[in-house]
């Protein structure tokens, strides 16, 4: 039936198809027929785990980027995910990159997308997710505006988080989109020390002013050196991060040169980024141990590629791309079959 439905999809532009499929997740699960689309997919509770304190249902999440505003989550939810993260979302909206900004690599099962932090902004999202029935664990993930220098962008965090804080159940730092011009800076020495130690201090205040701990993962590149690896292994460690979720796309184009779209700007995701975000898996795990748990993420297509992340050292897993090439069957099979 996917395969269907992915043809007619694939018929249209990437972003049309994407805002497409949105639509009708928004509506079908804010609908009545909510509980049909459950049953319609089908998906098992699966084996429930408890990281960063949290418990989840099973492993399974849906990343970053697929629902910016949190207009889809109770669609989302149908699906059977362990849990879903949203966002990423800056403080006020923005447009993103001129369009066309999502391109397709069918022949290996990739995308590159430069989209750039296209979203309404946190207040927007903060409103779908109290209407959203989900009772899942729900991320919230944020960013920074485009148009705020890089060295003033730990004031976007913290704007975010303070909004984002009593509604999320974890809070994802992106400090690794290619699509957001300098943004990646922040991944290195004193500035993700600044960053991570503002946002520490944040996190407790408002632990104490909500009686509530959130966690906070920081999502990371995988186009890292080996120094630079061990680097942001260490700060998370000073900073007691609560997770890092390994990896965001990738700039490097080894995997897929000479095929159409190769040459698009932006960061690739899908099946090329599979292998590189499993070794920086490998690398982090090697540096952290079970200090900071690990969230996979990048090119997972089947039961295979998933547990060969968790055998890396990853906890949990989130996927996007995958759903696209292969639609909601994979989250069951994962669900069901991820040990
Ligand atoms: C179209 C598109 C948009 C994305 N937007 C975001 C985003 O806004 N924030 C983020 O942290 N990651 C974003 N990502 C990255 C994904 O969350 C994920 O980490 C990456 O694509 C690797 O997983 P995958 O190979 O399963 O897609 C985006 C990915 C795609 C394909």
């Amino acid at each position: 039936m996917y395969a269907l439905i992915r043809k007619a999809l694939f018929s249209l532009d990437a972003e049309q198809a994407h805002d497409l499929t949105i639509n009708t997740l928004k509506t079908l699960g804010r609908s009545p027929l909510n509980p049909l689309l459950k049953t319609l997919f089908a998906c098992p509770a699966g084996t429930s785990k408890t990281v960063m304190g949290l418990h989840f249902k099973n492993p399974i999440g849906l990343a970053a980027g697929a629902d910016k505003n949190g207009d889809a989550i109770d669609g989302f939810a149908a699906m059977g995910f362990g849990f879903i993260e949203v966002g990423t979302v800056t403080p006020l909206a923005q447009d993103g990159n001129p369009k066309p900004r999502q391109f397709r690599l069918p022949e290996v099962e990739g995308i590159i997308n430069r989209n750039g932090f296209n979203n309404y902004g946190i207040d927007y999202l903060i409103e779908n997710v109290k209407q959203a029935k989900y009772d899942g664990i729900l991320g919230i993930n944020i960013g920074k505006n485009t148009f705020t220098p890089v060295e003033n962008g730990k004031a976007d965090y913290l704007v975010c988080l303070d909004k984002a804080y009593r509604y999320a159940d974890y809070i994802t730092i992106n400090i690794s989109s290619p699509n957001s011009p300098g943004l990646r800076q922040l991944q290195y020495g004193e500035a993700l020390d600044d960053l991570l130690q503002g946002l520490k201090a944040r996190q407790q205040e408002l632990t104490e002013q909500y009686k509530k701990y959130v966690p906070i993962a920081v999502k990371i590149a995988p186009d890292l050196t080996e120094a630079e690896l061990v680097q942001i292994a260490d700060t998370l460690q000073r900073h007691k991060m609560d997770a890092v979720i390994a990896t965001n796309t990738t700039i490097s184009r080894e995997t897929v040169s000479g095929l159409k779209n190769a040459e698009q700007q932006g960061g690739l995701s899908g099946k090329p980024l599979q292998q590189k975000s499993t070794e920086i898996i490998t690398r982090l795990y090697q540096e952290l141990k079970d200090q900071v748990p690990i969230i996979g993420s990048g090119g997972i297509d089947s039961v295979a590629s998933g547990q060969e992340k968790i055998n890396a050292g990853a906890e949990l897993l989130q996927l996007y791309s995958g759903l696209i090439y292969h639609g909601p069957h994979l989250i069951k099979q994962l669900v069901k079959q991820i040990k």
